[in-house]
């Protein structure tokens, strides 16, 4: 995974009270391995859950939500286990990375970060992909999230040779 550029706007608007709520998770080696996992061609799926947590924190705050939980749930919604782009296994639609990475980000959350997942946090990962997993958001919160990650994930529009791998349609060859 090439050094990658947050965009400049994100990283202006890292407030105090922001770095204390996310600093567990940051610092945590389990989850700066994401640093090296793709969520696309350019963009890390370090780099894309900060985006999508601080632009939540920023929301929540402004609209009086649960800003803690938008923040750690952002961070922590693609939280799954490995970077999806290198496994190459076909498998069914159903158990394609669509369909299973936020049920995995949840168990992945709960056994590394136990102390930061309550009921919000938990239904934030869990329905992040509401339509594609069927079950609505539960939370104003869940629903800022599921809003955020998508628009965050618009960045992928820029590169549409590459589209075909976010519909499960073909899996890239990749070198080990
Ligand atoms: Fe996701
Ligand atoms: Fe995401």
């Amino acid at each position: 995974m090439p050094k990658e550029k947050l965009p400049i706007n994100i990283l202006n608007k890292l407030d105090e009270e922001y770095i204390e709520i996310i600093k567990p998770i940051i610092t945590n080696k389990e989850f700066i391995k994401r640093k090296n996992y793709h969520h696309h061609e350019h963009r890390s799926v370090y780099g894309h859950s900060l985006m999508v947590s601080l632009n939540s924190y920023l929301i929540a705050k402004k609209l009086g939500l649960d800003y803690k939980a938008a923040a750690i749930g952002g961070l922590l919604h693609d939280f799954y286990y490995k970077d999806w782009q290198l496994d190459k296994e076909r498998k069914p639609l159903l158990e394609s990375h669509g369909f299973v990475h936020a049920k995995e980000a949840l168990e992945n959350s709960k056994k590394i970060f136990p102390d930061l997942i309550d009921k919000k946090v938990e239904n934030i990962i869990k329905r992040h992909m509401f339509p594609l997993n069927f079950i609505p958001p539960f939370y104003y919160e869940s629903w800022l999230i599921c809003f955020v990650d998508k628009y965050c994930s618009m960045e992928i529009f820029k590169e549409p040779k590459e589209l075909y791998k976010y519909v499960g349609l073909k899996k890239e060859e990749k070198d080990e």
